[in-house]
């Protein structure tokens, strides 16, 4: 059981595939504005267009900002708000970062949207760097996606040739450039502020947030960080219109959104849905669970996302649903598990893949992922005296490690445990809404 709960962590990780994402698809996206097959030259309209001062930086934040875009790192912090904070900064030196280095088990949504879309997610990198004001831009990418790399090189190189970036950027007199940053590895490099540190030449440890990166980032300066998918999301909203982003999800929900589907169902692989859609029609989509098993339980939003139970499929893949059932959208991630699958056993690897990736910067993570294993490894079940030592734990890491890592590292333990007693998750998501808990540093 564990060696099988353990290949599904690794294969969903991604390990041992480094080739195996080529764009293999010859149909577009449902969310691409663009014609299938046109080049630089039909594309990047919208970059185009504010660089010639046909569109203007308020009108870009303006339309983000009605659209209802969020972050789809995981945090779901409104981009509108984010690139307004950081057009408002003072400095005459900024930059702008694309987080490329999805790491989270589960979660591979990013690596196909870099695959097919390369466009999409350089046009918003572009946007967003001439709407903050920087000039230098780079795409801060996991070292095992080198198909992608290659795929991003080859798109840089052919914005170059045509003069879309460099000295004289669309011809619009300002400099533009981009360059791709190969993380050296190790999943807490995509927690943006370790990701800072390390490409200032430092140990990839996380900084205590506030000051975000956002007043104070890459050397200190202004720094604008959004994830692929949001970044590939801009110029559709800026193409096709606020309105027609808020269309396209269900019900309250607004866009398209990217899910990488594995875990026990019949095709594994990444959908994109409109937002709201729910976790079973997900689940359908991905040809059900396999050998036609019923569910047991589900993590919709990657490794760090509290289980849900099967009475909760009917939920709507969105932010604020997910957050008031006590679990979260998350990056994106659905981690499906069949019935009869070692639940307990499936949330400790899921703790062993976090306590392996502690920076171990600090005490309560480090040695608290730590105990925490130790107790739990090879258990199906817990006495209600190692139950409470793990709520303690829980509470301590939740409450008192600096970054989202030792944050979370317990809650789908905790989750299952909550499961297990019959109920709904046994308590609110400790992320994101946790850190709000934490005073200000
Ligand atoms: P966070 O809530 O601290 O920040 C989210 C974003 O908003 C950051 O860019 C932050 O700089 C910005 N921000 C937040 N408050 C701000 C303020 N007052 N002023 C200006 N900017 C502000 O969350 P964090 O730790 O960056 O991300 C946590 C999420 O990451 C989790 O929800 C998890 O789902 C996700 N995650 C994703 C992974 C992946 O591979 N995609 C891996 C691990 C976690
Ligand atoms: Fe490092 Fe864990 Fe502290 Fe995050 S919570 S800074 S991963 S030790």
């Amino acid at each position: 059981e564990m060696a099988a709960v353990d290949a599904l962590v690794d294969a969903a990780r991604g390990d041992g595939v480094s080739e195996a994402v080529a764009s293999s698809r010859t149909e577009p996206w449902p969310n691409d504005p663009y014609a299938a097959g046109s080049g630089v030259g039909e594309r990047y309209a919208s970059l185009r267009a504010l660089l010639t001062g046909e569109l203007n930086t308020d009108e870009v934040v303006a339309t983000l900002s009605a659209s209802g875009l969020r972050g789809m790192g995981g945090a779901g912090f409104p981009t509108g708000k984010k690139w307004e904070l950081v057009a408002g900064t003072d400095d005459p030196v900024k930059y702008a970062i694309c987080n490329a280095d999805e790491s989270e088990p589960g979660t591979f949504k990013d690596r196909q949207i870099l695959a097919d879309q390369p466009h999409l997610v350089l046009e918003g990198l572009l946007l967003g760097m001439a709407v903050v004001g920087a000039e230098q831009g780079y795409v801060f990418i996991r070292h095992e996606y080198g198909p992608e790399e290659r795929v991003l090189r080859a798109e840089i190189d052919a914005l170059r040739a045509a003069g879309v970036v460099g000295p004289d950027a669309c011809g619009s007199g300002r400099r533009l450039d981009l360059e791709i940053f190969v993380s050296p590895g190790g999943y807490i490099l995509g927690e943006e502020t370790a990701l800072l540190e390390c490409m200032e030449g430092h140990r990839g440890e996380p900084r205590n947030k506030p000051p975000f990166p956002g007043n104070y980032g890459l050397h200190g300066r202004p720094t604008l960080i959004n994830s692929v998918e949001t970044f590939a999301d801009v110029p559709v909203i800026l193409q096709r219109g606020a309105q027609w982003w808020g269309e396209q999800g269900l019900g309250d929900s607004v866009g398209w959104k990217f899910f990488a589907v594995s875990g026990h169902v019949e095709n594994p692989g990444v959908y994109c849905v409109p937002m709201g859609t729910t976790v079973r029609a997900l689940i359908d989509l991905a040809g059900g669970v396999q050998d036609g098993k019923a569910v047991g339980a589900v993590q919709p939003g990657g490794a760090s996302s509290n289980f849900i139970g099967p009475d909760q499929l009917d939920l709507a893949l969105d932010f604020g649903t997910l957050a008031e059932a006590g679990t979260m959208l998350g990056s994106g991630a659905l981690v499906v598990l069949a019935e009869g699958t070692d639940l307990l056993a499936a949330a400790t690897n899921v703790l062993r893949f976090f306590r392996n990736e502690s920076c171990g910067k600090c005490v309560p993570c480090r040695a608290g992922s730590t105990k925490a294993h130790t107790l739990l490894a090879g258990k199906s079940t817990l006495d209600d005296e190692q139950r409470s030592h793990v709520l303690r734990l829980e509470e301590a890491m939740r409450k008192t490690s600096i970054c989202g890592l030792g944050q979370v590292a317990l809650g789908p333990v905790v989750s299952v445990l909550g499961l297990d007693k019959g109920g709904a998750a046994a308590r609110p998501q400790p992320r994101p809404n946790g850190a709000k808990e934490q005073p200000d540093r």
